[in-house]
């Protein structure tokens, strides 16, 4: 449509887009580093008595707090690798293989993911879970 509207002749500064859709896949990286060139690492000083979470993909194991939110904030501090957009279990781009254990939703999502996945931006783990991130 962008195109379309340049060759009619108005001015690109007068044409403006809103692009939907998911974002381009990302493959998060083995253990060893991450796109930004940092090492994943826990955010946690002191141990915790929450569940663990495990990321497989980035080699770390951290202790669950409430006070992380979701697994997607928590992977985030982590600085492990993550896609997503709505961050409300919507849209579906934070979609994560969940190796071991289960989550729970709050809000719950629009559509469940699939069996042994997981929407990381609305979850947090009951029991310890070991992601595929
Ligand atoms: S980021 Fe949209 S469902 Fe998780």
């Amino acid at each position: 449509m962008t195109a379309a509207l340049g060759g009619c002749g108005l001015a690109s500064s007068r044409i403006h887009t809103e692009v939907f859709g998911a974002m381009a896949a990302t493959n998060p990286p083995r253990a060893g580093g991450t796109d930004s060139g940092t090492s994943p690492a826990s955010p946690c000083r002191h141990r915790e008595p929450g569940p663990s979470v495990s990321f497989a993909r980035s080699g770390l194991t951290v202790p669950w707090n409430p006070r992380h939110g979701t697994l997607l904030e928590l992977a985030e501090a982590c600085d492990v690798p993550v896609r997503w957009s709505c961050r409300t279990g919507v849209c579906h781009t934070c979609e994560t293989a969940l190796l071991a254990g289960h989550v729970d939703y709050s809000p719950e999502p629009v559509e469940l993911p699939a069996d042994g996945s997981a929407l990381i931006c609305c979850s947090t783990p009951p029991t310890d879970v070991v992601l595929d991130i």
